[in-house]
């Protein structure tokens, strides 16, 4: 490709405070749902946990360094709400504050935007034991509250800020697939906590705007494109089916204040739609316009095949990433989520599809007519070091074809802000521990040092920043 991108492109990599900090309970932090769900015994693989992750907090300044020799434009990371507020109200720590003044004020003297993430899913274990958390309407007013102070304390700083990352998938990890914490298994509840996650969204970008901060806020969405199997209008009606109760369903409530009318219907006619307020139509949609840009993280599309009237909607995939182990996709008789025999899928069944990314730009910038970032996108492999080399070739063969539809996504009207891959170091998947790595850079888990290696994709994403997409 010898294509160009705007010159104010921002060239990023992204991560978020628990899969990388470590120093789980030194300054002060308190404990989020995350330190206390790792340590239940059979939740994560193998047991591991984010105590001490790559130890980011201690190695802030190695890890910027490697990130301006590698040219970054923009650092996308997430602030641990317990390290600024030990038990979720009240109290301020400062030296959770100074942490993040540090790791500010080094991407900045380094020519790298910081992009901020209110909150990528370490709720604050307080919030958690008293109300429930996101199952309350109170977690409004604490995360509001939460945001003004970071407002308050970096505005002049930060630019781009994201309130949540993917809600969509933290309230059906945690409400209906009980895989995250709380580890609960109940759809309505899911939609209830999801109906949650709209109002803290809409809340915080009015707090934004009607303060007057500068700079740039939206949220970040899981957005996997969907295709029908064939053309069969049966496959034809999954693919619609999952676009109201996925999809649209996700995306319009943030970014046009509106449930789409069938899927809410689908949902309202079983009892588990959740309930909607007057006053939260009202904030819901005056935010939705209010809210600048829409992050979206890409990683893979999805092909929907018809799944009769009656049936559990069922999945060919296993989030843990085990083949062939089905698992209910949570929706009764909707669709059923196939294989494409089109693509390839990456070590752990993700499908492999860069122009899947395009068309879903495609379809986000017409649908909403906004600006969008790719907050995350990236291709999570077991790497391996050899003679002191990772050679990732499939992670650059990934990341190359998605750039490029990136490109071709520009050529085609949309207003795209920038790209994050995920991540820039290998860091914890949550579930998945250490083995599953998306990182620039190798972290050896197995050294107590922690060494960081630069990967081949290092030195590929290098040239194609130098050269602002030419040689990618
Ligand atoms: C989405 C999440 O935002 C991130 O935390 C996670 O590790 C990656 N995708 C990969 O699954």
């Amino acid at each position: 490709m010898s294509n160009r991108f705007p010159e104010n492109f921002l060239f990023g990599s992204a991560s978020a405070a628990y899969q990388v900090e470590g120093a789980y309970q030194e300054d002060g932090k308190g404990l989020s749902i995350w330190d206390e769900w790792v340590k239940l015994p059979g939740k994560t693989f193998q047991g591991t946990n984010g105590d001490v992750a790559t130890d980011h907090y201690h190695r802030v300044e190695e890890d910027i360094a490697l990130m301006k020799e590698m040219g970054l434009k923009a650092y996308r990371f997430s602030i641990s709400w317990t390290r600024i507020l030990p038990e979720g109200r009240g109290r301020i720590e400062r030296k959770g504050l100074e942490f993040y003044h540090k790791l500010i004020d080094g991407l900045l003297e380094n020519g790298i935007e910081p992009v901020v993430t209110i909150y990528h899913w370490d709720l604050p274990l307080a919030l958690q034991k008293e109300y429930g958390g996101w199952e309350d309407r109170k977690i409004v007013e604490d995360f509001t509250a939460f945001a003004k102070i970071l407002f308050d304390e970096f505005h002049k700083k930060v630019k781009y800020w994201i309130v949540l990352n993917e809600p969509n998938i933290f309230t059906q990890l945690g409400y209906f697939m009980a895989l995250h914490p709380p580890g609960i298994k109940d759809m309505g509840m899911y939609l209830k906590t999801y109906h949650h996650t709209a109002l803290v969204h809409a809340y915080v970008v009015k707090l934004f705007k009607e303060k007057g901060y500068e700079g740039k806020i939206g949220s970040s969405i899981a957005y996997t494109p969907g295709y029908a199997k064939t053309e069969d209008e049966k496959d034809v009606e999954a693919q619609r089916r999952y676009y109201e109760t996925v999809n649209h369903y996700i995306m319009d409530i943030y970014f046009k204040g509106k449930y789409p009318s069938w899927g809410y219907a689908y949902f309202n006619e079983r009892g588990l739609a959740p309930k909607i307020l007057p006053e939260d139509e009202k904030v819901l949609v005056e935010s939705a316009k209010m809210t600048d840009f829409i992050g979206i993280n890409y990683y893979q599309s999805a092909t929907l095949a018809y799944n009769g009237e009656d049936g559990i909607g069922v999945s060919d995939f296993n989030v843990s990433g085990e083949k062939g182990n089905f698992r209910e996709s949570g929706i009764p008789g909707l669709y059923r989520q196939v294989y494409n025999e089109k693509l390839k899928y990456t070590d752990w069944d993700w499908a492999i599809d860069p122009d899947g990314l395009r068309y879903a730009l495609v379809e986000i910038s017409e649908r909403f007519g906004k600006p969008i970032l790719i907050s995350e996108n990236g291709m999570g492999a077991f790497d391996e070091v050899s003679e002191g080399k990772v050679q990732d070739g499939y992670r650059i063969d990934y990341i190359r074809e998605h750039i490029k539809a990136c490109y071709d996504a520009i050529g085609e009207g949309v207003d795209l802000m920038g790209y994050c891959t995920w991540s820039f170091t290998d860091l914890l998947s949550w579930l998945n521990g250490y083995q599953k790595r998306y990182g620039f850079v190798f972290v050896d888990f197995e050294k107590e040092d922690l060494p960081r290696i630069r990967k081949d994709s290092f030195y590929f994403y290098q040239d194609v920043i130098k050269t602002n997409g030419e040689n990618c």
